[in-house]
């Protein structure tokens, strides 16, 4: 089984802090256009770019007010099309997010919808009449929301509520309602119209609910997510999407299941035989370290071996069945390079990270900055903060654990989805080069020294290893092995290295990543060194047949043939 998007290199743009193309301090398509050029240069030859539709920007777009429109900051659908010809002529493949949970609060169809039991579209969205105990009315059920509150948001005017759960400006959408699935595919249908080449379909395990019957879990509101994640109707929408969408378009699909999907449902929506969609996007790998527990960032340590055993568990589960993304992280994850790297060794343990995970098997999606190590910022107050799910989630937990204020929001300024949003560093220059006007958000104040303009010009620095990467994946004499080959996981008790073994037929290739700030060995006596492929130190250390590795160090090598 053999498919264009095995073979491509993803690019995941979160628009609003890419690049801004006409100066008005926020990211836009004509930004995105301009940087083609040097995805392209990069080697990226797919992108995702993060909603762009018109919303009131309640979650920064993922909040979508008309489908068929584009969001007046962000451009014009003509800024779109000039943006995808291009890509296009570089050989670029796009995507586009597309929200099938929710819309906007603002959108048509809610409007109609709020207005009366009996509107026709009062069923394109889940209303329930409050839930009345003792003469006093309650949501419907105790289910908690993704963002803080209850999974209900009251509506005066028919007495009832709307489930919702994201924010209260996101209601969600009623899949039950078969016009909501034809509306979705017309939708659909119109932008691959246009031309792009499929869709990264957001929180895409939600669609259906169970029966409203109230979490056993607590008393209180819980997020007891198992009410609205993986039900089995989930899997037959996708599967009407897919007969009705993405199969007769040939779509590229990637669906975002979350850490909610576990590896056997991830099974069913994306094996080679299921018929729903061609990869999904989990986040098992994304929490491996302390960073739940821990009140103290310099305590931030790496669980490397439940971070190895997860890695392993996917690659094993997927070999035979179906195919992977490769990403540590999107816009609603923390910089990797900050959680699982070491800030004393920025570029040795930016290109460690991305050895291991970009010579696996799978399709590579790189978050925009990753390629030059971008890091966390250093937030120090809540008042820094943009992200909705982090303001309704702190209020939320300080309302019912006052004591535990400064603990909860020193834990959300560590977490918050805000550490990716920070603006793209291009160069030196004030605004990082992004804009050349005061941006909607922060700058890194490390710009200065980790930018894309001195990356690109240093043969040594983390981009140029990231273009290195791409290109052994692409166009090397190893392209086959790296695409297609085995992953076998070796040394699965270390605890400080990250070894394994990609072959196919008489080729093999040895990886390794040390997670360690001390040195540390490698016996290759099993696995002899014929040569070395990529390596983020100079030169190697190696002394009969044990290779002494440095903090963070990474390489790869072909194994000598056994005649
Ligand atoms: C997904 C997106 C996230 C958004 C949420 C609701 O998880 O990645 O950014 O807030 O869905 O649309
Ligand atoms: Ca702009």
């Amino acid at each position: 089984m053999q498919y264009w998007w095995m073979e491509a290199v993803g690019y995941q743009i979160y628009i609003k802090s890419f690049k801004d193309g006409n100066n008005d301090g926020i990211g836009d398509l004509k930004g995105i256009t301009q940087k083609l050029d040097y995805l392209h240069l990069l080697g990226v030859n797919l992108i995702w770019i993060t909603p762009f539709y018109d919303s009131p920007m309640d979650d920064n777009g993922y909040d979508v007010r008309n489908y068929f429109e584009v969001a007046r900051q962000y451009g014009t659908l003509d800024d779109f099309k000039v943006l995808l010809k291009k890509a296009k002529s570089l050989g670029m493949k796009v995507i586009l997010d597309f929200v099938l949970n929710h819309t906007s609060d603002e959108h048509p169809w809610f409007i109609e919808s709020r207005k009366s039991v009996d509107n026709p579209y009062r069923d394109y969205y889940i209303w329930q009449p409050p839930k009345v105990i003792d003469g006093k009315n309650y949501p419907p059920t105790n289910w908690g929301s993704f963002f803080g509150g209850s999974a209900w948001k009251y509506d005066a005017l028919t007495n009832q509520y709307y489930m919702k759960i994201f924010s209260d400006k996101m209601p969600d959408l009623n899949w039950k309602n078969s016009k909501v699935i034809e509306s979705m595919i017309e939708v659909g249908k119109w932008w691959l119209d246009l031309g792009i080449d499929g869709f990264r379909l957001d929180a895409v395990s939600h669609l259906a609910r169970d029966q409203f019957i109230d979490s056993t879990f607590s008393n209180d509101i819980v997020l007891d997510w198992f009410k609205f994640s993986n039900l089995p109707d989930n899997h037959k929408y996708l599967n009407q999407l897919h007969e009705g969408l993405f199969k007769p378009y040939n779509a590229f699909t990637i669906g975002e299941v979350g850490g909610e999907a576990s590896i056997e449902e991830a099974i069913k929506y994306a094996s080679f035989n299921s018929n729903e969609v061609s990869m999904v996007f989990n986040f098992d790998h994304n929490w491996h370290n302390n960073i739940h527990d821990i009140t103290d960032l310099k305590d931030l340590k790496v669980d490397v071996l439940g971070l190895k055993n997860t890695i392993n568990t996917w690659q094993e589960t997927f070999k035979d069945i179906g195919w992977l993304p490769l990403n540590w992280l999107n816009h609603d994850q923390p910089r990797v390079v900050s959680h699982y790297g070491h800030v004393d060794y920025h570029g040795p343990s930016a290109k460690m990270l991305a050895t291991i995970m970009y010579l696996s098997r799978g399709t590579p999606f790189i978050y925009q900055g990753e390629e030059i190590g971008m890091t966390n910022f250093p937030f120090k107050s809540l008042d820094q903060i943009d992200d909705i799910s982090t303001i309704n989630g702190v209020k939320n937990q300080i309302d019912k654990h006052p004591k535990d204020r400064e603990k909860i929001i020193q834990k959300a300024l560590m977490t918050t989805r805000d550490h990716p949003r920070t603006m793209m560093q291009w160069d030196d220059s004030e605004y990082a080069g992004f804009s050349s006007v005061k941006p909607w958000f922060h700058v890194n104040p490390n710009y200065q020294s980790i930018n894309v303009a001195q990356q690109i010009s240093d043969p040594n620095s983390i981009w140029s290893y990231y273009q290195k990467l791409i290109s052994l994946r692409r166009f090397s004499a190893y392209s086959k092995t790296i695409l297609y080959g085995t992953y076998q996981m070796i040394l699965k008790d270390d605890p400080n290295l990250f070894v394994y073994l990609r072959k196919l037929n008489n080729e093999t290739l040895l990886i390794i990543g040390s997670f360690s700030d001390q040195k540390q060995s490698f016996d290759t006596s099993l696995y002899p060194i014929d040569h070395i492929i990529i390596h983020n130190y100079e030169n190697t250390q190696i002394d009969a047949n044990i290779i002494h590795l440095r903090p963070y160090e990474a390489l790869c090598y072909k194994v000598k043939e056994r005649i």
